[in-house]
């Protein structure tokens, strides 16, 4: 595996690539890599020749610029994780000025699948998601690219830029890797104490215990507020729990097949997500 850091390394490498006609496949993330991030890069087998895994912090997606600073980076452990896993070819991992030139003012807009779940309370947070991703598929080239079911809005919104944008790359969804307890792997989870940690497996449990109820027909309004309660009592703050299409993210009710139950809560200042489909 080839660290580069600056684009126009890895502009000569992919022109190489097109030219020797090899299929780039390209896993963007931010690094603090799990098994979840691993996921995406092993789904990418037997689809590309060639993959790249992009680590950057993208400033512009952070509304609070703590959150920003306080992002966990560690490109060695990050390198290193990689390289023992194998299957990676170049880990493209660029600073600032490699991204964002001095004047930069250009904005990626999906509008309309920005507004509701995690776009309520994070504004322009999708605008600086839709911006890098679109830069990334530029920059790497990229014929195909991951991205996790477990940020189904981004994958949504990510699927709807490059069908308007005809940008040339497949968009492959890969399902939400899971601990043994069933709580989604994400970065954050190592920022929760260990109580909180074990209160965590609470998140899950408590929209499957949901999802049985919706499929067992019982009205999905008290379904909701139960399962809304239950997660306030174990100690979580909740931000949203709603039933949104997977096609559209409109809001929906039980019996539609494309049905899914999307949430965000806190345990303290840790902002934890997940969602899952009905059927
Ligand atoms: P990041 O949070 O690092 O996630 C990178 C990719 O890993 C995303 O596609 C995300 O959905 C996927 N992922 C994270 N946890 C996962 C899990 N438990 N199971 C499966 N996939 C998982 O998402 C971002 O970075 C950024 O917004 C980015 C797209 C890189 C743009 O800056």
């Amino acid at each position: 595996m080839k660290l580069v850091k600056t684009r126009q390394e890895l502009a000569d490498i992919v022109t190489q690539w097109h030219r020797a006609g090899e299929t780039i496949g390209v896993v963007p993330t931010m690094g603090s890599l799990h098994a979840g991030h691993l996921a995406l890069v092993k789904a990418l087998d037997g689809k590309a020749t060639r993959r790249i895994v992009t680590i950057f912090v993208n400033p512009i997606q952070f509304n609070n610029p703590d959150d920003f600073h306080l992002y966990p980076r560690g490109l060695e452990a990050d390198a290193a994780l990689l390289e023992e896993t194998g299957g990676v070819d170049i880990l493209y991992a660029p600073d600032e000025t490699q991204i964002y030139a001095p004047g930069f003012s250009t904005r990626v807009v999906v509008s309309g699948l920005d507004a509701m779940l995690c776009g309520g309370d994070r504004p322009g947070h999708f605008d600086g998601v839709a911006t890098i991703v679109t830069k990334l598929f530029m920059q790497t080239r990229a014929d195909i690219a991951a991205f996790g079911e477990k940020d189904f809005q981004q994958l949504c919104i990510v699927r709807r830029l490059v069908q308007d944008l005809d940008l040339p790359v497949s968009i492959l969804p890969v399902p939400t890797v899971r601990e043994a307890d069933q709580l989604a792997l994400s970065s954050r989870n190592r920022r929760l104490t260990p109580v909180q940690r074990a209160r965590a497996a609470h998140l899950p449990a408590s929209l499957h215990t949901c999802i049985a109820e919706l499929k067992a027909g019982k009205n999905s309004e008290t379904c909701l507020k139960t399962c809304w309660q239950d997660l306030e009592e174990a100690g979580f703050t909740v931000h949203y729990l709603e039933l949104r299409s997977s096609k559209n993210l409109q809001a929906t009710q039980p019996s539609d097949p494309s049905a899914r139950l999307f949430v965000a809560a806190s345990l303290g200042d840790v902002r934890l997500i997940d969602n899952m489909p009905l059927c």
